[in-house]
């Protein structure tokens, strides 16, 4: 695992933007795994700005959602669809018929899943996986327990889970949060061949270190990225304030783009 220690959330997503940048240079019609929640928001603005300065073009990329509320409609203000409208799709030129989400309000979500995990396998699967990370060390939506489901499911969400989406666009109403939601398996997302996990604030810092130096656990799904042989790890200081100085498992750098090896 490479580690980017930033200063600042805001640097943060910007070295997250760099190395989205650089895929989407890099590979001709690269295949994104995009996440929502908080820590995503500086990094699309990042995104969005290095498109307007003519350095981001999406005409190639195709983007797949990690994960969906199970229930909500695409307009509904908590749903990921209108995160992604309001945060990167209306910003940024990507047609919409090469953005996928999970539709949380279909009756059949088994065929839906399936319908996904098919078209994602028919396009060779995700070049980059960009995360967040729960505070329960969930990613997408694969919150911890005694084994994990590999392809895309339904999951039950955890209360703290349910808690922490409370914000963006449930009226911090918890209550009203989805009790499950569609996500990417855990298997879906470690086949893609490059990773980024970025995590900032102090309050992301215990479980950023346990996901990172602790044992490998589906206690802990953030932890079996330490398995993944191509991860960069994007923290601003807070989160990375846990962090071991020394670990074997981890290549700390600064800032930068990471040093390829
Ligand atoms: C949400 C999303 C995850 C996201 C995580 C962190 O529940 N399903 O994909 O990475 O929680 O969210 P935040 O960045 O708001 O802390």
């Amino acid at each position: 695992m490479q580690v980017l220690k930033l200063p600042s959330a805001t640097t943060a997503a910007s070295a997250a933007a760099d190395l989205v940048v650089d895929t989407l240079g890099r590979i001709a019609a690269p295949v994104l795994g995009l996440p929502t929640g908080r820590t995503a928001v500086p990094l699309y603005e990042a995104l969005v700005a290095r498109h307007r300065a003519g350095q981001a073009d999406f005409a190639r990329a195709v983007t797949f959602n990690l994960d969906e509320f199970a229930g909500l409609a695409a307009d509904h203000p908590g749903s990921y669809h209108t995160f992604m409208r309001e945060h990167l799709f209306e910003h940024v030129n990507l047609a919409p018929d090469r953005t996928h989400l999970l539709r949380g309000r279909v009756k059949d979500w088994r065929a839906e899943m399936a319908r996904y995990e098919r078209r994602l396998a028919d396009l060779g699967g995700l070049d980059l996986a960009i995360l967040g990370i729960g505070l329960n060390g969930h990613i997408a939506f694969n919150e911890p327990a005694p084994a994990l489901i590999a392809r895309t499911h339904r999951a039950r969400l955890a209360p703290s889970t349910r808690r922490a989406n409370a914000a963006s666009g449930f009226n911090h109403r918890w209550q009203e949060v989805p009790t499950h939601a569609l996500s990417m398996g855990i298997g879906t997302i470690l086949s893609a061949r490059r990773v980024i996990l970025l995590a900032t604030g102090a309050h992301k810092a215990s479980i950023v270190a346990r996901a990172l130096t602790g044992p490998v656990t589906t206690r802990v799904p953030a932890s079996l990225l330490q398995v993944h042989p191509d991860v960069v790890v994007v923290l601003d200081r807070a989160a990375a304030t846990r962090l071991p100085r020394r670990s074997p498992a981890l290549r700390s750098r600064g800032a930068g783009t990471p040093a390829a090896d």
